[in-house]
């Protein structure tokens, strides 16, 4: 990282700062209905070198762009000056001055191995490795929750997708051999022990290189029908659900809007029953509440597809402790429990089968509990 920041800028850089991408173990679309998730940081991560610019200028560079370095001036940064990649950055930069703090330009240089469009949020891995770089180089001292809401804000203003804020969290606030229990309303955090190899296991995440275009319209209109099947409800989110007020709240529901307070109960629900698992050490009792949520996602929220369902069927019916897609879905990653010795077989049984459907093959990678976001060395 510091040899290709010098070649670009002639200089070292101060730093380098890393976030992960992440997977979600259970708690699917809770994050926007104020409710629960697990996820954990991948090995794969966004790598930022960094140096402070005094003239107000950012300079951005990326090692998967097409090369060039884009320059903007910080004072005309605002929604919709940036466009591609750069709008990540420039919006993390935007958000923390419209947040008020004193921050100046700066010259960076990304690079990543978080595969893009595969669900495992590449774009809350850049933001939030610019969000650390930022606030160590400026001196902010934010804490975490706040560089994760920044992050956040990016998206929302830059990238125009109304994300929740599992993500971003998951990517500033995880540390190595846990994942993350969280409460989004709150964003109160506790890292539980996911040691997976300490028990023989391993957890794969099979991306099945699917990106359906609906994505970002769908992911909008289902989180506005959230809110609306809240507001029709009575309650400030569909969080304050409890599952002994579901069947009565979902008889006064309309036909479209029932199937997903359903899901967004139950995953809820979900969710804690997994912390009760990882906390009595039974990894194991994960595996039938990841196949549970697969079916809740695909029959009443309606974010699986065909190849996601091929994935998560094979692999149980190969062996699979449990299975489902993780991210917003249309597409995206499937993440696959199982035991040491049967992954292997497993990942063949799921290849051959997208071979046998006419599908690309799948990428396979192994999903390692990782540390969050933080700076890796000091520059010169
Ligand atoms: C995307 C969003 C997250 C979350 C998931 C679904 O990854 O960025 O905020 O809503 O989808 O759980």
């Amino acid at each position: 990282m510091e040899a290709a920041f010098r070649r670009l800028y002639g200089t070292a850089p101060e730093g380098v700062w890393s976030a992960p991408g992440r997977v979600n173990l259970i708690g699917e679309h809770t994050d926007y209905n104020d409710g629960f998730c697990l996820p954990m940081a991948l090995p794969q991560a966004t790598l930022v070198a960094a140096r402070r610019r005094t003239d107000g200028l950012l300079r951005l560079h990326s090692a998967q762009g097409d090369g060039k370095v884009t320059e903007l001036p910080l004072a005309g940064l605002a929604p919709g000056t940036a466009t591609g990649w750069v709008r990540y950055p420039a919006g993390v930069v935007w958000a923390l001055a419209e947040a008020g703090h004193d921050v100046g330009g700066a010259d960076l240089h990304i690079d990543s191995t978080v595969p893009t469009g595969a669900g495992l949020s590449s774009s809350a891995a850049l933001e939030c490795a610019v969000a650390v770089a930022y606030d160590d180089l400026y001196g902010l001292g934010l804490p975490g929750p706040e560089l994760a809401r920044t992050a956040q804000r990016a998206e929302h203003a830059f990238a125009g997708v109304p994300c929740g804020i599992m993500d971003q969290m998951a990517s500033v606030c995880s540390a190595e051999a846990t994942a993350l229990h969280l409460d989004c309303r709150t964003l109160a955090h506790r890292r539980i022990p996911f040691g997976l190899a300490a028990d023989g296991l391993r957890l794969l995440v099979v991306d099945t290189r699917v990106k359906h275009d609906l994505g970002d319209g769908a992911y909008a209109a289902l989180r506005a029908g959230c809110e609306r099947a809240a507001t029709l409800l009575g309650v400030p989110a569909l969080r304050d659900l409890a599952p002994a007020d579901l069947g009565p709240a979902l008889a006064g529901l309309p036909a479209d809007l029932a199937p997903l307070v359903r899901h967004v109960v139950t995953e809820n629900e979900r969710v804690t029953r997994a912390v009760d698992h990882l906390e009595a050490e039974d990894t194991e009792g994960l595996g039938p509440l990841l196949t549970a949520g697969h079916a809740s996602l695909r029959d009443d929220y309606g974010v699986s597809c065909a190849e996601t369902d091929l994935v998560v069927d094979t692999a149980v019916a190969a062996g699979a402790l449990g299975a489902r897609m993780t991210g917003a879905g249309f597409g995206g990653s499937v993440i696959v429990l199982a035991r040491d010795r049967e992954a292997r077989a497993i990942a063949g049984a799921v290849t051959e089968a997208f071979h046998r459907a006419g599908h690309h093959p799948p990428a396979v990678l192994e999903a390692v509990p990782s540390r969050g976001a933080g700076r890796l060395t000091m520059g010169g």
